[in-house]
């Protein structure tokens, strides 16, 4: 729990499923999309977003599981202001403890013309059925103006009002472009509360964009003026350059109490734990700077920071790593650590593995132990996490060898097992990686291209496990690979062919019909 006891209470939204896995190459399995919901709600999240059901049947299904496992946060689906839409979030809540139905349009003069082709009377008249229709399906109804920083104010006061009017219980404001200054966010917000009659009939909520880097900054301005509830995601994912970052608001209502009485219910002891399942599942790594969560946000490198920090922690740290969740590295287990041990200690760090991914985990851990001679709790993580994404594989790498070096060619022989039958090849590349790489394309035939390899090393020194991340794009759909080795071209074939079973698994994204309000 963040905040000083006498502070208000904030609702925490997390729309990580929904706008988070908008993000192009941020897609996630159901299994990943059901333990990042469990997750959420074991942190103390209020609201969780699963998806938004009409834009496709697996879309739908992730609404409808989330629903079914979690009992204590509030489910949320997304629809337009369609009627159908509405249909069909409901429909996805059906299991749902807690339902919520999040309906927007959009209504600024720029979204209304070229977007939707719509009259403000038309968009007028859409939010007052949408929500109505929404309202007697469910009595918890989220109201949000798509573009609301660019709306007119006049009519954003018309249509906040109908939503209120009609029923709806929370109205978020979004900064959909991530356009707003805080001041001019804030102002907003306290201008709304002030003016619509009715406005505390609900609670108002921000929803901000990161594309000038102040969706954290806007958000907190929208709470200190009066909204009740922020919209944001772990690890700051969303479309463009992201949503307010979760973590990033829950300690900064932690750190700074003083200047902001503000709780919420998020045990920020797990935000590492999250941020690194949702890194995992997503293929997106996490910056090194960022706050709160990177890799760097408590390392002390230079010779004064450190001196200073051996002498009293306070000098350069405004919160303890521990408060985040995060531990000293330590030396955690040798080659002798039996799989009792190994069972504990990956269920100290928080994962929930099922007993044949524990057993191969436990293989894989004795090969590492083997190679490496000290274990540390970051080469746990990267080979849980390597293992847990290897869930449901189509294809599996079965077998890899490789001749590099200068004299050339550098070739690659290369088994893999599709469906159960194992195919071997050579192949010859520009390069190692290049070599692994086409020995994949010739034993699995596809048309995707890569648009991005990247290596780091999950410890220091020269046995460290490498973390690869691959990006493949396929007709407009891009999905994001990773894999976890000591052996750097190893952990590139796993994670190209990672990549390649995201990317069979990867649903259709796109709305079955255009998104206009009157669908
Ligand atoms: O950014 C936005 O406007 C949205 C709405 C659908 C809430 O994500
Ligand atoms: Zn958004």
């Amino acid at each position: 729990m963040t905040g000083t006891q006498d502070a208000k209470q904030i609702k925490i939204f997390d729309t990580t499923l929904r706008d988070g896995e908008q993000s192009p190459g941020a897609s996630m399995t159901l299994e990943e999309k059901l333990r990042i919901a469990e997750m959420l709600e074991d942190m103390g999240v209020d609201v969780i977003e699963a998806g938004f059901p009409i834009a496709s049947n697996g879309d739908f299904e992730s609404v409808r599981e989330v629903a079914k496992i979690i009992d204590k946060s509030i489910i949320c689906g997304l629809a337009r202001s369609g009627l159908k839409d509405i249909d069909r979030a409901w429909e996805a809540l059906t299991h749902a403890k807690r339902p919520r139905i999040h309906t927007f349009i959009s209504t600024s003069p720029v979204h209304m013309k070229h977007k939707l082709q719509m009259s403000p009377e038309e968009v007028l008249e859409a939010v007052v059925e949408s929500v109505t229709h929404a309202r007697n399906l469910c009595g918890d109804v989220e109201w949000s103006a798509e573009d609301a920083t660019r709306t007119e104010w006049d009519f954003l006061c018309k249509c906040v009002d109908a939503a209120i009017r009609c029923g709806a219980t929370t109205i978020n404001i979004p900064d959909t472009v991530g356009y707003a200054t805080p001041e001019e966010y804030g102002k907003l917000i306290a201008d709304l509360i002030a003016t619509i009659p009715n406005s505390d009939k609900a609670v108002f909520s921000t929803h901000c964009h990161n594309d000038l880097g102040l969706a954290v900054a806007n958000s907190l301005a929208g709470i200190a003026n009066g909204a009740g509830q922020i919209e944001c995601t772990i690890n700051g994912i969303g479309e463009r350059a992201g949503n307010a970052a979760l973590e990033e608001i829950v300690m900064a209502l932690q750190v700074r109490g003083d200047r902001m009485p503000y709780a919420t219910g998020v045990v920020s002891q797990q935000l590492t734990a999250a941020s690194r399942l949702v890194s995992n599942a997503t293929g997106f790594p996490v910056q090194y700077n960022k706050a709160i969560v990177g890799k760097n946000a408590f390392a002390h490198e230079s010779g004064i920071h450190q001196d200073g920090m051996l002498k009293h922690t306070e000098t350069y740290e405004i919160m303890t790593p521990e408060s985040v969740g995060v531990h000293q590295s330590s030396l955690v287990m040798g080659k002798h650590s039996g799989r009792h041990a190994f069972r504990k200690k990956i269920e100290e760090m928080g994962f929930d593995l099922g007993p044949n991914a524990i057993q191969d985990a436990f293989v894989r851990f004795k090969e590492l132990a083997d190679r490496k001679k000290q274990i540390y709790d970051e080469d746990i993580v990267a080979l849980v996490s390597d293992e847990m994404l290897r869930g449901q594989e189509k294809i599996r790498l079965v077998s890899l060898a490789v001749v590099a070096g200068t004299k050339g060619p550098q070739q690659a022989t290369l088994s893999l097992d599709v469906d159960g039958e194992v195919r071997d090849t050579t192949a010859t590349g520009n390069g190692p990686v290049d070599a692994i790489f086409n020995a994949i394309h010739e034993l699995y035939p596809h048309q995707a291209n890569l648009q991005l390899y990247q290596v780091h090393a999950v410890t220091e020194g020269t046995d460290a496990q490498a973390e690869v991340s691959v990006r493949l794009e396929q007709n407009g759909k891009a999905v994001t690979g990773q894999g976890a080795d000591p052996d750097t071209l190893v952990a590139s074939a796993r994670a190209y062919v990672n990549a390649l079973n995201r990317l069979l698994v990867k649903r259709d994204k796109t709305a079955p019909v255009a998104l206009t309000a009157t669908v």
